[in-house]
C-alpha cells in the first residue's frame, strides 16, 4: 500500500442544510460541486486533516461528526472518505473555491440530479438526504 493516500471530505451540517463548494480546478472538475477537504498528509488522522482544510479552505472551526457509509476508489492510490462536520466558530468563506452555498434536501436533490456535483460525491446524496430529512 505504499504511496496510498486518502482523500477526506467534509459534510458540514447545520440543521436541515449542506454546505456545498464549487470547483476552480482541475479543468475536468472546475464549476462542478463539492464536500470540500483535501488529501490527508503523513501523521494526520482524517479528522485531523478535514479540520484542517476546512480552517485553510473555509476559514471555520469545526467538530468531526461520523463518517459516512460509502467511501470511493478515486485512483488505485487514491481513496476518497467524508466526514459529517459542524461548524464551531466562524463563518465560511471561499479562500480557495469559487463560491459556497448552503443547500437543503430539495436543493441537493436537484444539484444532484441536475448533474452539478463532482462525479465522486454523488454517491453520499441517498445518506445526506436522510441526513437532511429528504
Ligand atoms: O487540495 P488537495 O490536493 O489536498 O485535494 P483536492 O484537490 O481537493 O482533492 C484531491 C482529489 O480528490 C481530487 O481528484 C478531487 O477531485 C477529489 N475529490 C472529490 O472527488 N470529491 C471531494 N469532495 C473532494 C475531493
Amino acid at each position: 500500500m505504499t504511496g496510498h493516500r486518502i482523500v477526506v471530505a467534509g459534510a458540514v451540517l447545520d440543521r436541515d442544510r449542506l454546505l456545498l463548494a464549487q470547483r476552480r480546478y482541475p479543468p475536468d472538475l472546475a464549476g462542478l460541486w463539492e464536500l470540500p477537504g483535501g488529501k490527508v498528509e503523513a501523521g494526520e488522522s482524517p479528522a485531523d486533516a478535514l479540520r484542517r482544510e476546512l480552517r485553510e479552505e473555509l476559514g471555520v472551526t469545526i467538530a468531526v461528526g461520523a463518517a459516512l457509509r460509502e467511501s470511493v476508489a478515486l485512483t488505485r492510490d487514491l481513496t476518497l472518505v467524508a466526514l459529517r462536520a459542524r461548524i464551531e466558530c466562524g463563518t465560511p468563506h471561499p479562500a480557495e473555491h469559487e463560491a459556497l452555498r448552503w443547500v437543503d434536501a430539495p436543493g441537493l436533490r436537484l444539484m444532484h440530479d441536475s448533474g452539478r456535483l463532482v462525479p465522486a460525491d454523488n454517491v453520499w446524496v441517498p445518506e445526506l438526504l436522510g441526513d437532511l430529512g429528504g
